[in-house]
């Protein structure tokens, strides 16, 4: 096959999302397919038609590669491409409309409101502890945790330079204390549960790519019904959301409150595929290893 694999692109993710496509990359020439490499710039469009691929493999990480824009250029230009589609790409980047597409139908995530920046530097926009974070980014790009002590992640202040003054509204959440899940779906098959142990307490930027600074522990060790549950939601949410291909449900749990205390943080459409990343970790404890699992999803897209 001749395959494009788009990465790079201009969001916060930039580096992220470069070695998610180097991985794929090289995973696709080490199993003899031709390979394009593309570096979303603003002649993407003309890049792609150009390269005349079978198959685009996404790699991108945030806007516009993952809210739906790039999905609806490449639909307009009849190309194949992996991952999900632009409705679900749009729905699911935003934080706030996942929740209205999926609370409906019974998924169980954290209330909370969009609140203007202006009005947070004022006054606590919700009860301590809160989690304070953009709509639509991804890797926890300006995100906070504010607890009674005091503010962990990035400084809440008009006058501390940062990713928030990209924003002019955050959603603020009640932080849910406890563990930290995630769990990828293929196709339609849910894979497994990973916790995440960052080693200092908070699972931001440094310590998802960081490589020591989170324990993943794959099969995660927690109750069978809580594994279950994890399962099942994340088809569940990769379903309704019209997801396509690979997503991964990130969750938080309580782990005093049972079932009771289990919550869908978010669906990624996109998620990462660097060699630290979770969606290969897991895969590879099903016995899929990282050259094929590409390939699988390559599949879904040309199915
Ligand atoms: N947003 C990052 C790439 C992830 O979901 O893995
Ligand atoms: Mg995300």
């Amino acid at each position: 096959l001749h395959v494009a694999v788009l990465m790079g692109g201009w969001s916060n993710e930039r580096p992220v999302s470069l070695m998610s496509g180097e991985g794929v990359a090289k995973a696709l020439e080490e199993r003899g397919h031709q390979v394009t490499r593309i570096d979303m710039d603003r002649d993407v469009a003309a890049k792609l038609a150009a390269t005349k691929p079978d198959v685009v493999f996404n790699a991108l990480h945030g806007t516009p590669g993952e809210d739906g824009s790039i999905q609806g250029m490449m639909d307009l230009m009849g190309l194949t491409y992996t991952h999900s589609g632009m409705v679900a790409s749009v729905i699911a980047i935003d934080k706030e409309l996942t929740k209205q597409a999926l609370v409906p139908h019974g998924i169980p995530m954290p209330g909370g409101r969009i609140v203007p920046v202006t009005e947070i530097y004022e006054r606590d926009p919700l009860e301590r502890p809160y989690v304070l974070k953009p709509v639509n980014e991804g890797s926890s790009v300006g995100v906070a945790i504010v607890t009674a002590e005091g503010n962990y992640g990035n400084p809440i202040s008009p006058d501390t330079k940062g990713p928030w003054q990209e924003f002019d509204s955050l959603l603020a959440e009640p932080y849910i204390r406890g563990r930290e899940l995630t769990t990828a779906v293929l196709g339609d098959r849910a894979l497994m549960v990973t916790e995440l142990r960052p080693k200092s307490g908070f699972y931001d930027f440094d310590a998802k790519y960081t490589e020591g600074m989170t324990e993943h522990v794959c099969p995660a060790e927690i109750p069978d019904e809580i594994t279950r549950a994890c399962l099942d939601l994340a088809l569940r949410c990769h379903q309704l959301l019209g997801c396509k291909g690979c997503s991964r449900t990130d969750f938080r749990w309580d782990d005093e409150r049972g079932l009771a205390g289990l919550f869908v943080l978010e669906t990624n459409t996109q998620p990462g595929m660097t060699p630290l990343s979770l969606v290969p970790e897991q895969a590879k404890h099903l016995g899929i290893e990282y050259g094929e699992l590409v390939e699988m999803i390559i599949a879904e897209a040309l199915a």
